[in-house]
This record gives structure tokens, C-alpha cells and sequence, in this order.
């Protein structure tokens, strides 16, 4: 049948059909055209695991052609979630089996099922600001309401967090979810201390708000071992820990997962119709585990990361730092830069841009406002000689604004 042109799509039809929360969300973060690029929090490419994993799909196939080519169930692949359960209890002492796992599609869509789980329209969930924006986008786009509570040096402000769950209650509308990343914070960098832990896991029980973990930086430990996770404090009750093997094999596999109490396992595999995350994936990843060399990959990737970290704070003070105040964080991928002098993050984004660099502006990580005077940096993407190129760059940005601020 030949299109009539009287009735021909229009961008503005569809724009007309589109959910009214799609007008809400802020653009997720994508790879920059840039010649350098300190926006997208990607893994060094050379340092992916390319031929190890050829070899381990081969053998996925030919153990199992029908398993590794057919559906594979909700929550995903048992042997794989044995074997993550198995680092589990090594690492926490807890009795955690195949049973309290869900495998995702990446740790995004762990993030995205436990929102479908647990929100309607209007409940509360408490994150940090800032905060990850593909957290802030799931649970918006649920309809929920978030409470951003302030973090410092040292994440989560417990005090304000005890102050907005009390605050709920006394509002007869509990927050349901507390989404930390205790773990080298996205964007901050920070690692919550122990007792914060402690504190945090005292009000969650106490308000009974569920607490979901997110570990996506977990393994990128570059000052040694993270303190205690919340799952181990918690006991691993009245918790949900999302974790992924984006960082430390690799983001294109997409396999995360959910570790919680069998009972919560359940209810989010019910809410996914999708017949699981790839079988075929999750048999590689689990052939390529079984060689025995992950623990050692993750430890070179820890040698890179922590030069890249090094290099970039050093070329951070030496370029900009009569602009720019940083920590060094003890893992992860990211710089959180404050502004002196009253700089602003959107015209020093605007000028990096110019001089060929991408970066994020603050103002991506904050649900309802803020960050204006933050920017944050890829460390992991490029080797040390491009990102003190790229930083050489950045600072050339900064005192142009820090010059035509002054000016003004
Ligand atoms: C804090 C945080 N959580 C979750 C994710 C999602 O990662 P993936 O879906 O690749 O596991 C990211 C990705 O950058 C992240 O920074």
C-alpha cells in the first residue's frame, strides 16, 4: 500500500504520543565526538579481555549450544550466580547462595528492575546529591518522588539522612529506598567511613527503608580494600546490593546483578518480562571466569587505574590549580573538581568543549538543582599521556573563564 501523504508521521506526532515523564529526564551520559573525552565513565579499551572471552564463547557453545542459544530464565544463569554467590560468602562470611541472586543486564537495569519492584507514583526515595544519574532517571521515571540528602568529603550527611526519614514518617509517607553508592561515589568519588555505614544501616532498620547498594566501582579499589559493605553490616537483611562486571571485564557484556534475601529475588524477577539477560552472555562470562585469571585482571586494571588517578590529579594542580580544588579518590574513575573564585561549571564546561574536551557539569548529578561549581572527570578512559594532554587542555578552558570572570 502506497503511503497517503495526507496523513504522513511527523517528528511532532510522536512527540505528541510520548509518556509525559520522558519530558522530565535529563539526556543519559554518552560518548563525546571530542578529540578528548573525560565525560563517558568508560574502562581502558586495551585492557579488555578480548581474547580470553573469544575463547570462553567458544567453549560456552560447545558445552551447550541449546542452553547458551535458548532462553534462559528470569534470574539468569545458576552456575554464574553460584559463582558470584561463592565471592559473596568468602567475602562477607554470610550464607549467600544462587538463591539471593537475579542476574540484569548491567548493573542499570538492576537499578531500573528494583524501581519497577518497589516505586509508584509519589513514594519517596532518598539519594545522595550528587548522585548517579542513571539512579535519578529510574526512579523518576517510576514516578517517585527523590529526597536528595547533602554528602561531603565522606558521602551521605547522616545527620540529614536521620533528619528526611524522620521527616517522611512524620508525614505518614515513609521513604521506601535509601540509594547509596558507598564505593567511590558516581560522581563524587567518596567512600563512606564504617561508622557512616553503621549509622546508615541503624536508620534504614529503624524507618524501615530498604537500602539499595550500589557497588559499580567495587573492584577498583585503589588504596586497598573498601571498609565493610552495608550487605555485610545489615546481615544482609533489609538490603539490596547491586553489582556488575562492567568495570572490571567489561561494560559491552552487560551483566550485573541484584544480591538480596531470596524472597526480594523473587518479587524482582516477577516484574521483568523479558525471559532474563542473555544466556549466551552469561555462559561466557561464567567459561571465562572458570580459567581462574579474574582476580589477576582486576589487579592490573587496579596498576592502570591508580596511575591514571595519580596523573590526572597531578595534572589537575599543575594546570588549574589556582582554579580548581579535588581529593584523590581511594577508587573508581572519576574526579570531582570544585571551582574557586565563583567559576562556573557550565561556562568552563563550554570552554573545554572549545578546546577540544569533553567533561560533565555538576549540575547532571543533582536531581532538583545544584552543583554549579562542580565538574567531573574521567580518569579511567585514556592512557597518562592523553589525559595530561587533555588536562593541559582543561586548564587552558579554566583561565579563560577564570579570565573573563574577573573581567566581569
Ligand atoms: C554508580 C553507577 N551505577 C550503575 C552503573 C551502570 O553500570 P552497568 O549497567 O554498566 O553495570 C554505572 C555506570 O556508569 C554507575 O556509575
Amino acid at each position: 500500500m502506497a503511503a497517503d501523504p495526507d496523513f504522513a508521521w511527523t517528528d511532532d506526532d510522536i512527540e505528541r504520543l510520548l509518556a509525559p515523564v520522558t519530558r522530565m529526564l535529563g539526556a543519559p551520559t554518552s560518548l563525546s565526538p571530542l578529540p578528548y573525552d573525560l565525560n563517558a565513565g568508560v574502562p581502558d579499551v586495551e585492557s579488555l579481555p578480548a581474547a580470553e572471552l573469544a575463547e570462553a564463547t567458544r567453549r560456552a557453545l560447545e558445552a551447550d549450544k541449546g542452553g547458551t542459544l535458548t532462553y534462559g530464565g528470569a534470574t539468569g544463569y545458576e552456575p554464574l550466580r553460584a559463582w558470584i554467590a561463592e565471592r559473596y560468602v568468602a567475602e562477607t562470611g554470610l550464607p549467600v547462595t544462587s538463591a539471593n541472586l537475579t542476574l540484569t543486564s548491567g548493573s542499570a537495569q538492576a537499578i531500573d528492575n528494583i524501581a519497577a519492584t518497589f516505586l509508584a507514583p509519589g513514594d519517596v526515595v532518598i539519594t545522595g546529591a550528587p548522585t548517579y544519574p542513571g539512579a535519578i532517571r529510574s526512579f523518576l521515571a517510576r514516578g517517585a518522588t527523590i529526597m536528595a540528602v547533602p554528602q561531603d568529603e565522606d558521602g551521605l550527611d547522616m545527620v540529614a539522612l536521620g533528619d528526611a526519614l524522620a521527616q517522611q514518617v512524620a508525614l505518614q509517607h515513609p521513604a521506601k529506598l535509601i540509594y547509596v553508592i558507598a564505593n567511590y561515589d558516581n560522581p563524587s568519588g567518596s567512600t563512606l567511613p564504617v561508622e557512616r555505614r553503621e549509622e546508615l544501616a541503624r536508620l534504614a532498620m529503624r524507618f524501615k527503608a530498604l537500602v539499595v547498594e550500589d557497588d559499580a566501582y567495587t573492584g577498583i579499589d585503589l588504596e586497598g580494600p573498601p571498609p565493610t559493605s552495608l550487605y555485610q553490616i545489615m546481615g544482609g537483611q533489609g538490603i539490596l546490593r547491586v553489582g556488575t562486571f562492567s568495570k572490571t571485564i567489561a561494560t559491552g557484556l552487560r551483566v550485573g546483578w541484584v544480591l538480596a534475601t531470596p524472597a526480594i529475588i523473587k518479587a524482582l524477577a516477577f516484574m521483568r518480562f523479558d525471559n532474563g539477560s542473555a544466556p549466551f552472555v552469561h555462559r561466557a562470562v561464567h567459561q571465562y571466569l572458570l580459567t581462574g585469571v579474574y582476580d589477576s585482571h582486576v589487579e592490573k586494571l587496579r596498576a592502570i587505574y591508580k596511575e591514571r588517578r595519580d596523573t590526572a590529579v597531578a595534572a589537575v594542580l599543575e594546570h588549574c590549580g589556582d582554579y580548581v580544588e579535588c581529593d584523590s579518590p581511594r577508587g573508581g574513575f572519576f574526579l570531582w573538581l570544585r571551582l574557586k573564585h565563583g567559576l562556573l561549571a557550565n561556562d568552563v564546561f563550554e570552554a573545554a568543549k572549545r578546546h577540544g574536551v569533553a567533561v560533565t557539569p555538576g549540575f547532571n548529578y543533582y536531581p532538583y538543582g545544584g552543583g554549579e561549581d562542580r565538574i567531573r572527570l574521567v580518569f579511567s578512559a585514556l592512557p597518562p599521556d592523553q589525559l595530561r594532554q587533555a588536562l593541559l587542555q582543561f586548564g587552558q578552558a579554566v583561565a579563560e573563564v577564570a579570565a573573563s570572570t574577573a573581567s566581569k
